[in-house]
């Protein structure tokens, strides 16, 4: 099964480091040997192994037939989402960790998979290396979830942990976890809550079977808290967490992304670092909680790579189900900066 990766930054470098390391395992998982054909990269990698693999046109990728399943690693909306509708068209799977793309034209990707009898992939969207997407939309099938609450966003919760347990300014574990490469290309999108707003809405969007706008989710970042804010949440027995919610209530859908105090007993104010964590609440199964590395190279190409795993297991069969298009309106309106 020979697969083309489109990127080869953190994610994509991890993704061909997991390969490289599972090779034997991945292989018997995926019922065939799974080989990286091409890398799409501008750059070139002189002295590197993978030098010979990369390529600068995405024409070549596309017209070769061999090439089954496509891997994006490089975020952003475009030529990411051309490259997408262009690999389902043509019955290529095509697996993302592209949380931008996913939040903007996931149903209608999700649409055009199922039309050309392939998949569409993105288990790394959401959560860095936490399972959340295939829980949603298979394991936890059986139940209405009513309520998905989460920290979503590793940067900010590296950042508020270390601020809150090691007395650090915000500036100076911001650029820690660029260096270690948890932040965005622009951070503003992490700190901003952007990115926390688009993985709720993706979640939402699953859980409810129906579009919700990214846009329409009132969100504040955590620019804002103050060493003085985690004092007076330690007096008060809290934390501080951007959390990230979305809520089916009586008379509609409510969602929001805000920094927000949350009591030390509570499992999520034990989420630290980098780490997310996601409490999903069900009408029969009650509350589950997901918990995991939500950013980094490997755990979001360990994401990725599963899904691309899961693309080859499951060739000319379509295994997640789409949500509907049509646009779910919220109780409570917001603008966030795109
Ligand atoms: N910048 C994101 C985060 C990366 O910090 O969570 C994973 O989506």
């Amino acid at each position: 099964m020979k697969i083309a990766l489109l990127g080869f930054g953190t994610v994509g470098s991890g993704v061909v480091e997991v390969i490289a390391e599972n090779q034997e395992s991945i292989n018997k998982r995926a019922g065939s040997p799974i080989e990286i054909k091409y890398i799409l990269d501008k750059r070139d990698f002189e002295g590197q192994p993978i030098n010979k693999l990369i390529v600068k046109d995405f024409n070549s990728i596309i017209e070769d037939e061999e090439v089954e399943i496509i891997a994006e690693a490089m975020g952003g909306i475009e030529p990411a989402y051309s490259f997408a509708k262009a690999a389902l068209a043509r019955g290529k799977s095509f697996v993302t960790s592209n949380k931008e793309l996913v939040a903007k034209h996931g149903a209608e990707l999700l649409e055009l998979a199922r039309q050309n009898k392939t998949n569409f992939l993105f288990e790394a969207s959401v959560g860095g290396g936490i399972p959340i997407i295939r829980p949603l939309n298979q394991s936890l099938t059986a139940d209405e979830i009513y309520e998905i609450t989460g920290i979503l966003n590793g940067t900010t919760n590296f950042i508020l942990s270390k601020m809150k347990n090691e007395g650090r300014t915000f500036e100076e574990v911001l650029k820690e976890a660029q260096e270690l490469g948890y932040a965005e290309r622009n951070p503003e999108a992490d700190v901003e809550g952007y990115d926390a707003c688009r993985k709720i809405a993706i979640l939402a969007s699953l859980a409810f079977g129906e579009h919700v706008n990214f846009e329409d989710i009132p969100t504040t970042g955590i620019t804002k808290i103050t060493e003085e804010d985690m004092e007076y949440a330690a007096q008060m027995g809290c934390s501080i967490k951007l959390l990230a919610t979305c809520q089916k209530q009586e008379g509609g859908i409510f969602a929001r992304v805000a920094p927000s105090l949350i009591s030390l007993e509570h499992p999520l104010a034990m989420v630290n670092d980098v780490f997310n964590g996601i409490f999903v609440k069900g009408n029969v199964i009650g509350e589950v909680m997901f918990y995991g590395k939500g950013a980094g190279k490997l755990p979001t190409a360990s994401a990725v790579v599963a899904d691309i795993v899961d693309a080859a297991k499951h060739k000319g069969t379509n295994i997640i189900s789409f949500w509907n298009k049509e646009k779910l309106e919220l109780k409570d309106k917001g603008q966030v900066k795109v």
